[in-house]
């Protein structure tokens, strides 16, 4: 029988995960398929045991489902459970198990850049997309990781679970040149008018700024990074990992993550530049 795996949220119709999967199906010769099914939050239950009874070989999660699907399957894992979010889910036989691939995917992107265990991290937010990236650094063995936040008792706490250290948000913005690589996980500053979630006035020229929004490609916090002379990193390559590691889990392969990066990246308009 044919295969077929599926991404549910609320909005879908723009996600490229069909894109990204169903090329690498075809890259590698598996005969399966890849749809984006668009669920409201009141019917996930339903959507979920539909899942099950049609066969679904696996499927992504997003947007606002991430959190609310955990108690309709049957297991979680780790880091998804680190996360409190499931983003990839895999069937065992009858099994459905929560995973989460976010914050080992941004690591993957991350390693792209070359970095350093030992440099200096600030991450900015400290909600759910932060959580998995500070688990996820403090298991690749970054070991200088300060957690900056709007609300500063949630950064005091995501430090306290990961090791890391907490400043405030006035305190970060002062002592910004003091850090290698400036990690932005919050969703602020997508449109153009809108403030950044962290000055980057005093950001030291030549330290890695790094958007985990991928679309756009060139965010508000990434122009601003380059007019301070910063390198940046965008969100594609975070995108693109996160949906290989979960590929891998479905099918054993590994798929061309490289290519990928450079095909998403052209068709969200911009250059590829890995800097
Ligand atoms: P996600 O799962 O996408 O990370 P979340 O858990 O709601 O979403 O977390 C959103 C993050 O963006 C938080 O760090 C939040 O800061 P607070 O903890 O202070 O709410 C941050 N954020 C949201 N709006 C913000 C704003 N206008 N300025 C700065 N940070 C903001």
């Amino acid at each position: 029988m044919k295969k077929w795996y599926a991404v549910i949220g609320d909005p879908i119709a723009h996600s490229l995960s069909p894109f990204m999967h169903d090329t690498w199906f075809q890259e590698n010769g598996i005969d399966a398929s890849f749809l984006p099914i668009h669920v409201e939050p009141s019917k996930l239950k339903e959507a979920c045991e539909s899942l099950q009874l049609l066969g679904a070989g696996g499927f992504n999660v997003t947007l606002p489902h991430k959190q609310a699907i955990m108690p309709f399957l049957d297991g979680i894992d780790e880091a998804a459970s680190e996360m409190n979010a499931v983003n990839t889910v895999v069937r065992n036989g009858k099994n459905f198990k929560g995973s989460n691939t976010d914050g080992d995917g941004f690591v993957q992107s991350l390693l792209t850049a070359d970095p350093r265990t030992d440099d200096k991290i600030i991450l900015v937010g400290a909600g759910g997309a932060a959580r998995g990236i500070a688990f996820a650094l403090n298991r690749a063995g970054f070991s200088d990781v300060t957690i900056t936040n709007r609300t500063f008792r949630r950064a005091e706490e995501l430090a306290e679970e990961t090791a890391s250290e907490s400043m405030t948000k006035s305190d970060a913005e002062q002592n910004l040149g003091g850090f290698d690589i400036i990690i932005q996980t919050t969703s602020v500053g997508l449109a153009e008018d809108e403030a950044l979630p962290i000055s980057l006035e005093n950001a030291k020229t030549g330290a890695l700024a790094v958007d985990i929004v991928y679309n756009p490609i060139d965010t508000p916090f990434l122009k601003k990074a380059e007019e301070k002379g910063c390198r940046t990193l965008n969100g594609v390559g975070m995108f693109v990992y996160q949906g290989a590691i979960g590929f891998e889990k479905w099918t054993g392969i590994k798929p061309d993550t490289e290519k990928m990066i450079k095909v998403i990246t052209e068709k969200l308009g911009g250059n590829y530049v890995n800097r």
